[in-house]
């Protein structure tokens, strides 16, 4: 396919737990449709507490289980994130409110509640950072699996 990437970006508050796993999970459903030459995937963080840290280990752990490769580390969101990207991901409504509140007015990104794919429709993709145990990254993970392949069925439409 010729033409520009289209490009995106996946938040959540830390850039540790969440955003991560939803990067990582979505670039690896796009190389198994054999379609990672035409996107562009990145994840960052609201708040800069954790910037160039790798992610949380329950993060890496069920990353490592379920196969997806991850390398990256964690960065803040930067206000020209806003015209660069086409699709920018929050976790749950407070991401939302933050998103909306940084975006340069008329830039280009849509705003989009990644919950918002999922055919289940679990909207909200809890913050596990203060758990105890690792269920809620696993969950984070199933979550991520059926938000990325809803949100691909429905991208040319939106
Ligand atoms: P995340 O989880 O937003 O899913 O990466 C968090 C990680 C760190 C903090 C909060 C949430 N924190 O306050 O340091």
């Amino acid at each position: 396919m010729s033409g520009e990437k289209k490009k995106a970006l996946f938040i959540c508050l830390g850039n540790i737990c969440r955003s991560p796993i939803a990067e990582g999970v979505f670039q690896k459903t796009v190389n198994d449709m054999n379609l990672s030459d035409q996107w562009e995937i990145d994840s960052a963080a609201i708040g800069s507490w954790h910037v160039g840290n790798s992610p949380d280990w329950r993060a890496l752990d069920t990353m490592k289980k379920h196969d997806v490769p991850y390398d990256n580390h964690a960065r803040q969101i930067i206000s020209e994130d806003f015209n660069h990207y086409d699709f920018i991901f929050g976790m749950d409504e407070e991401n939302m409110r933050d998103l909306k509140k940084r975006a340069p007015k008329g830039s280009k990104a849509k705003l989009l509640m990644f919950g918002d794919f999922d055919p289940q429709g679990d909207r909200i993709i809890r913050d596990p950072y203060y758990d105890s145990d690792a269920k809620g990254f696993e969950k984070c993970y199933q979550q991520s699996v059926r938000c990325s392949k809803g949100f691909l069925e429905k991208v040319d439409t939106l």
